[in-house]
């Protein structure tokens, strides 16, 4: 019997060097390695001189996560006759590492992978749970559960990291401070990573597949941020903006729906006072969002299913109609 690998090794780097005396020994007794690497890490003085001539830079972005663009990386691995028995090094923030693990996952039916995440929102979260993807009429709709052998957490990547793509890794964060019921610190230390990092990998665990509802509760804020991504567009929403947007959204569905306080409203509210959050544009048609919302994988005829607060600040799964929905957004718009 063939048991599928649903776990990775987690190694948590202080620094460069770190990290490259971890590649060096990882990657001694290699006999095939290519390397993908996101064209804005500049510097990669932490690969040892033996793993520098097998990268090949790759430009990052949404517009990666395409058939299109994933099929030249199949040729890219083919002229270069890669091999079932290659092992491919990702290094980039979420795009580059769900749209080249799903490479990983698919080409000659799965050759082994490993990846270094170099944004927070991909340290934190996107490159721990197994999950690949590429788009197509809808985020991520195209994908495979597929481990990496080992994920590489250096946190002195976020030194080159944009403002922007900070802010919305700390979206991820703030959400796991909100899940743990703790106090939110925008100051993101090697440990906090490693607690993040450890707390959504006992969910994953425990559901591998995402088959039993349990990863649920890791999609808080997700179901408007996906809706905002795809009908506003990642230009305006950075992943992990649209997560904040979608989780004030979802503390102001709990206080209409009477499942908060509007103390406790006012309290889960002040703690994002500190984030400079897009808004919604008012020319948006609230029916188009409510539209995709319902096109996530997750929904039932014409129930959107979304995750709310209750009156212990548990998270709860809640199916609301749609036209229901429509009514809270568009009062939601108008204030916020
Ligand atoms: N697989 C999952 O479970 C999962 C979960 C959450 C999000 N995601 C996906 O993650 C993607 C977003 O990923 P992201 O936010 O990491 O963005 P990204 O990968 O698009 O990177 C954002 C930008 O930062 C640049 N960059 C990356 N690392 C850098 C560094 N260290 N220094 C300077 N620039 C750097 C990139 O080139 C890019 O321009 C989305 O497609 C989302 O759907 C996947």
């Amino acid at each position: 019997m063939i048991t599928l690998n649903t776990k990775s090794q987690h190694i948590y780097l202080e620094n460069r060097e770190e990290l490259k005396s971890t590649l060096e020994s990882l990657y001694e007794s290699k006999p095939s390695v290519v390397i993908f690497c996101d064209k804005n890490i500049e510097d990669l003085s932490f690969l040892p001189q033996t793993l520098q001539k097998h990268v090949k830079r790759i430009k990052a972005s949404e517009k990666l996560k395409s058939f299109k663009n994933i099929k030249k990386i199949y040729q890219y691995l083919q002229k270069i006759k890669a091999t079932r028995h290659t092992h491919l090094l990702l290094i980039g923030g979420g795009s580059l590492i769900d749209a080249l693990g799903f490479v990983a996952s698919t080409y000659l039916r799965g050759i082994p992978y490993s990846t270094i995440p170099t944004t927070l929102l991909a340290q934190v979260d996107s490159a721990l749970g197994g999950k690949t993807a590429i788009n197509l009429a809808g985020k991520n709709l195209v994908g495979s559960f597929y481990w990496p052998e080992q994920v590489l957490i250096c946190s002195e990547f976020l030194n080159t990291l944009p403002d922007r793509e900070i802010t919305s890794g700390l979206g991820e964060c703030f959400k796991y401070a909100l899940l743990l019921k703790e106090p939110f610190n925008k100051e993101i230390s090697l440990d906090t990573l490693k607690k993040y990092g450890n707390f959504k990998s006992q969910i994953v665990e425990k559901d591998p597949f995402d088959s039993k509802g349990m990863r649920e509760v890791l999609n808080l804020g997700h179901t408007l941020a996906h809706a905002l991504e795809k009908v506003e567009g990642f230009e305006k929403w950075r992943h992990g903006e649209a997560v904040l947007r979608g989780i004030h959204f979802n503390m102001f569905l709990s206080m209409k729906l009477n499942l908060i306080s509007i103390e406790q409203f006012d309290k889960l509210v002040s703690s994002l006072a500190n984030f400079e959050i897009p808004h919604l544009s008012l020319h948006t048609s609230i029916g188009k969002l409510t539209k995709s919302m319902q096109k996530d994988k997750k929904n039932h005829n014409n129930h959107i299913s979304i995750l709310l607060f209750n009156k212990t600040l548990d998270i709860e799964k809640f199916l609301i109609e749609r036209k229901e929905l429509k009514r809270y957004l568009k009062e939601y718009v108008r204030n916020y």
